[in-house]
């Protein structure tokens, strides 16, 4: 089985993926972990500053050709995967994944990553909220699973997945 979540920055991804990992007994693979392996850089802001966005770019998706034949693991994708579709070539390739977006609010993610410095498309709240509306149709047409986080516990949205897993 391989699971893969999208969703924006700040939707719950990680933790979600972690929880759900350990549930399931499956691998964890975080693609921003892979990037930061495949780039010469020690964090995510680094690789934006001195390579910019297109690099960054570039290795998700040389991330996500390394992922093609992944099983047996949960996948956290980054927020931006929806918008290279080769990516999701390569993550639906076989063995076939099931795909989960974990949706929430624009005013939620604001507020959880209020705090936040990792992140740099989030360091402008408007510029985030633009791409979040570009982004939010996306996630549904990739999506077999859409589960909301919104004042929710991961442990809550963890049990919720593994119900819709067992009816699909
Ligand atoms: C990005 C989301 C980040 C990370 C990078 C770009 C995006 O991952 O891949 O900062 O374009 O939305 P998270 O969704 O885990 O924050």
């Amino acid at each position: 089985m391989k699971i893969i979540l999208i969703g924006f920055m700040g939707s719950g991804k990680s933790e979600v993926a972690r929880q759900l990992a350990q549930k399931l007994g499956l691998a964890l693979i975080e693609s921003d972990g892979l990037v930061l392996q495949l780039s010469k850089r020690s964090n995510i802001n680094e690789i934006f500053n001195q390579d910019g966005e297109v690099h960054f770019r570039e290795l998700e998706i040389a991330a996500a050709k390394k992922l093609r034949r992944a099983d047996n693991a949960v996948i956290a994708t980054g927020g931006g995967a929806v918008m290279n579709q080769i990516i999701f070539a390569y993550l639906k390739s076989k063995p076939k994944a099931i795909i989960i977006h974990l949706a929430a609010m624009f005013a939620t993610v604001r507020r959880r990553l209020r705090h936040d410095r990792t992140r740099p498309l989030f360091a402008n709240a408007q510029k985030a909220r633009k791409l979040y509306k570009l982004r939010e149709p996306l996630y549904r047409h990739y999506a077999d699973i859409v589960v909301t986080t919104d004042n929710r516990t991961p442990a809550s949205i963890v049990k919720e997945i593994i119900g819709k897993l067992k009816r699909l």
